[in-house]
């Protein structure tokens, strides 16, 4: 389709090294769909007859239709799926179709693709991690007085409600459904008519296509529309802090899962066996959404590093862009449905939660906001507490177990109402203020986080 000044043909190891119709054929209906508008505005302004136009337009219909059905003759000599779809569309209706390339180049129209093309993946995105946010706030709602140990270092530092933990999850979440939200405005920007790059010859409406193909507005620029790919990258940072987060609960996930932990239960359905030890079963399924951000991490790197440097405007570099971009979405939403199966299905285990809490100390704070009340600075209760602490431990209790007659000699000013402070639902309870663990504080905060999501 573009052969006219070159005297002998394509290389057969160039032919195969710049084909990229494998990976772009998935932009099929995109293509189509920016190829149907494009005719019409040619049409509007008076380059297409009208006979011209539905030649075109039901002529790539029924490409596509053919394409879905899986009956196209795909050409990898024919480099992308722009050249394959053009090329089927000449070969169906003759010089109509030689005409649709008009006031176009297959670099506004990869553009004008993968930007309709993503808009689509961040809607599937964005249903996605609304489910995983009503998943945690249903279990959220079913924990509001379950307690476990929270953590600092990964050691044992003050009690927390599994509510509590299941909606710092949710704010992640919500943030991350946000930053694609944000990312999608600058997605819906279009690029069509900008051409090869300095624009067209002709008056092409492109605020006509733009308003056509769904996108909010026409791009400003033809050289920036036709070369950057920020957009991609907004959209691949956003998935890697996403794939974060997801790590990052996963990483807890397979630790609540261990009998050692006993936290929480994972269904079978979402676990495997072992083929050599018959007693096991591996939570492989966060395990594998943990080791997937990694995946999500490189994409986004990919992506920069084909990006920087590249001089205005079109370079052939950027066909690289849909390898690491399919890839960021494919793998993003099957973690996120991994994740929202597991929320719905797993089951908590209270009882060892709550063992866990009682280990460790975790109301030693407590008690040092308890003798701070008593009019002791806080810096001697934290000593007097430490104290505390090293006895316990030498007599191998808690400190909820410690006589009175122990704390009083440790300072004069603990009575015997000390013992409901150093309760795993006294030191809950008493964080009652906006963001806090108790469970009134947090069946507020979930009552808010509804009407958010
Ligand atoms: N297949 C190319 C891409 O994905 C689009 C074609 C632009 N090619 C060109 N030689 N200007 O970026």
């Amino acid at each position: 389709m573009w052969g006219g000044r070159f005297s002998e043909p394509t290389d057969a190891f160039v032919a195969r090294f710049t084909s990229s119709v494998d990976v772009d054929k998935r932009l099929y209906r995109q293509d189509i769909a920016g190829s149907q508008a494009h005719a019409r505005m040619l049409h509007a302004i008076g380059v297409l007859t009208v006979k011209e136009r539905d030649a075109i337009v039901s002529g790539l219909a029924d490409i596509g239709t053919e394409i879905e059905q899986g009956t196209f003759p795909w050409d990898p000599a024919l480099e992308d799926v722009h050249m394959n779809i053009e090329s089927e569309l000449v070969a169906r209706i003759g010089d109509a179709g030689k005409k649709l390339h008009t006031a176009r180049s297959r670099n506004d129209q990869v553009a004008t693709d993968i930007r309709l093309w993503l808009r689509e993946a961040i809607d599937d995105v964005d249903a996605q991690l609304s489910e995983v946010l009503t998943g945690l706030t249903d279990l959220a709602d079913a924990h509001t007085e379950t307690v476990m140990p929270g953590f600092t270092h990964l050691q044992s530092a003050q009690p927390v409600t599994f509510a509590h933990h299941l909606m710092a999850w949710f704010e992640m979440a919500h943030r991350d459904r946000e930053r694609f939200r944000d990312c999608r405005k600058r997605v819906n920007v279009s690029p069509l008519g900008c051409a090869a790059l300095a624009g067209t010859s002709f008056p092409v409406d492109r605020t006509m296509t733009a308003h056509e193909l769904g996108f909010d507005a026409a791009a400003a620029n033809s050289l920036d529309a036709v070369s950057d790919r920020d957009f991609a990258l907004e959209f691949c940072a956003a998935a890697s802090i996403t794939a974060v987060h997801l790590s990052r609960w996963c990483e807890e996930l397979v630790a609540w899962a261990s009998p050692q932990w006993g936290f929480v239960t994972l269904p079978d359905r979402y676990c495997t066996g072992s083929s050599i030890m018959p007693q096991k079963k591996n939570p492989d399924v966060p395990e594998l959404v943990r080791g997937k951000s990694g995946r999500v991490i490189g994409s986004l790197n990919a992506l920069l590093v084909l990006m920087k440097s590249q001089p205005l405007a079109y370079n052939r570099d950027n066909q690289e862009d849909k390898p690491p971009l399919f890839d960021t979405a494919d793998t993003l939403l099957d973690c996120l449905q991994a994740v929202s199966g597991i929320i719905s299905a797993m089951e908590a285990n209270p009882s060892a939660m709550r063992a866990a809490a009682e280990q460790g100390y975790a109301t030693a704070t407590d008690l040092a906001d308890y003798l701070v009340r008593k009019d002791v600075p806080f810096r001697d209760a934290h000593a007097i507490v430490g104290k505390a602490v090293a006895v316990a431990i030498e007599r191998g209790t808690s400190l909820a177990d410690l006589d009175l007659a122990v704390l009083e000699e440790l300072c004069p000013a603990i009575d015997a109402s000390v013992y409901d402070v150093l309760s795993l639902e006294g030191s809950v309870a008493a964080r009652r203020h906006v963001g806090g663990t108790a469970p009134d504080a947090v069946r507020r905060a979930i009552v808010d986080a509804k009407r958010r999501i």
